[in-house]
């Protein structure tokens, strides 16, 4: 039985990263979709939302997971007995950063490989942070959020746009 782990921000959740998941859904036996943190960002939604989210549109991929993890992504490949991590790839811009994560997982854990799913072709220019700055300022994201969390997504972005004016 082969389990892959597909970490990453999430914040919020795109129609691209729905595509990786449902692709490498069909890959492997099990799959973890693992809310991560990346400590030098920071986020519009908590891990707990963005768990949510994620959970609300993969309700009908009966080998997916959805968790959540503070931590180093090697530590939980590791207490989950995972065999492969999977990224997607949208352009060779995200390949330098891509390479560098999978080479220093290897290090910290030689059993550790990295897939690379490349994105399909709205994914390919689709970011999370796009679609903040979209729904921000008005825009229309139903084209790249999954329909069942777009109002949520919206209600979000708006919570955070509020808190920012009220700081300045
Ligand atoms: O969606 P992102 O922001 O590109 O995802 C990056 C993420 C969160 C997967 C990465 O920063 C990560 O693995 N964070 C967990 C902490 C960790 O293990 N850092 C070292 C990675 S080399």
């Amino acid at each position: 039985m082969k389990t892959a782990i597909y970490p990453g921000s999430f914040d919020p959740l795109t129609c691209g990263h729905l595509d990786i998941i449902q692709r490498a859904a069909r890959l492997f036996d099990k799959l973890i979709v693992l809310v991560s943190i990346n400590p030098l960002k920071s986020y519009c939604f908590t891990s707990e939302e963005k768990v949510d989210f994620i959970r609300r549109v993969t309700g009908d991929l009966p080998n997916v997971e959805v968790d959540c993890y503070d931590g180093l992504l090697i530590d939980y490949f590791k207490k989950r007995n995972a065999d492969v991590i999977v990224k997607g790839l949208r352009a060779m811009s995200d390949f330098e950063n891509e390479f560098q994560m999978a080479l220093v997982n290897k290090d910290l854990c030689y059993n550790a490989e990295t897939i690379f799913l490349s994105a399909d072709v709205v994914g390919t220019f689709l970011s999370s942070s796009m679609v903040k700055q979209i729904a921000m300022f008005g825009g229309d994201i139903s084209s790249y959020v999954p329909h069942e969390i777009e109002k949520d997504i919206i209600k979000g972005v708006q919570r955070l746009g509020k808190d920012m004016k009220d700081e300045y």
